[in-house]
């Protein structure tokens, strides 16, 4: 069985950090292999693993949304149309040695696009029970789950940094998920970039009153700072770093 975590918050909260230093703390772990797929429109998950981009899910459709009005279709003759998703989803797949990655890219144009929509739904849902775990690092909008592209997720993490609104971003989404009856087996809010490390009071008020349930705070780090700036990826961070330590501890909670 494949486990499914999906992480998910207002931009800028630190989702698409963690869920890259997520990934290199199971691959460590020997918890491999693990299916990572970046469902944000700003992807750009690939830095924090240190990979190249690849072509997109979003590249595909479009291409072949365009291949049903242009008469210079991208299907080579004698390929059926599934053949040639197949064989692109090939290409759109990054492999390490425990993970893989798939990017998303953007998810709406003009066009048809249920065709091929159905067609990665089914080619994801076939593929990733090739893994051990699905990580995703989402969107606010939790849309690829929502629609069904993505397959259903076991535990949500939410992400917010230490301010009100971000807390309250994170009950609307957690409000959502009820809403859009995702059935997420486990529904926990990490706060990221606490000064010191430390919850205010005041947040945690806000915590309460948004009925979340909070699994744990990790500090504002000033290495992920030099490391970003310095253009080096995150996963290189010594195990020591403020970061990955919070994490962890988060991780050994979860029992994943
Ligand atoms: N714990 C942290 N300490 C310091 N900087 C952080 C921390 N977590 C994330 N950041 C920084 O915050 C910014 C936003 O993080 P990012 O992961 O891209 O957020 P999101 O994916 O939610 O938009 C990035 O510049 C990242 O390096
Ligand atoms: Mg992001």
């Amino acid at each position: 069985m494949t486990y499914s975590i999906a992480m998910a918050g207002k931009g800028g909260t630190g989702k698409t950090t963690l869920c890259g230093l997520f990934i290199n703390h199971l691959v460590n772990a020997g918890k491999g292999p693990i299916l990572a797929v970046d469902a944000d429109a700003n992807s750009n998950l690939n830095e924090v693993l240190g990979v190249e981009k690849p072509i997109t899910l979003g590249d595909i459709r479009e291409e072949l949304a365009r291949s049903e009005i242009d008469e210079n279709s991208p299907v080579p003759v004698g390929m059926t149309k599934q053949e040639y998703v197949n064989f692109k989803f090939g290409s759109a797949l990054v492999e390490e040695a425990h993970f893989d990655m798939l990017v998303m890219g953007r998810s709406q144009g003009k066009g048809c696009y249920c065709y091929v929509n159905d067609v990665l739904r089914e080619q994801l849902k076939k593929y990733y029970t090739n893994y051990n775990y699905l990580v995703v690092d989402n969107e606010a909008g939790l849309e690829h789950i929502s629609r069904g592209i993505l397959p259903p997720v076991d535990l949500i993490l939410l992400v917010s940094d230490c301010s009100r609104r971000g807390i309250q971003a994170a009950g609307r989404i957690a409000g959502m998920i009820k809403e859009l009856d995702l059935k997420v087996a486990q529904v926990w809010l990490i706060v990221n970039r606490a000064p010191a490390g430390k919850l205010d009071p005041g947040i945690r008020e806000e915590i309460e009153a948004q009925n979340l349930s909070l699994i744990g705070v990790i500090p504002q780090d000033e290495e992920v700072y030099q490391y970003d700036a310095a253009g080096k990826p995150l996963i290189s961070l010594p195990e020591t770093s403020l970061v990955k330590q919070g994490l962890a501890e988060i991780i050994k909670k979860l029992e994943l």
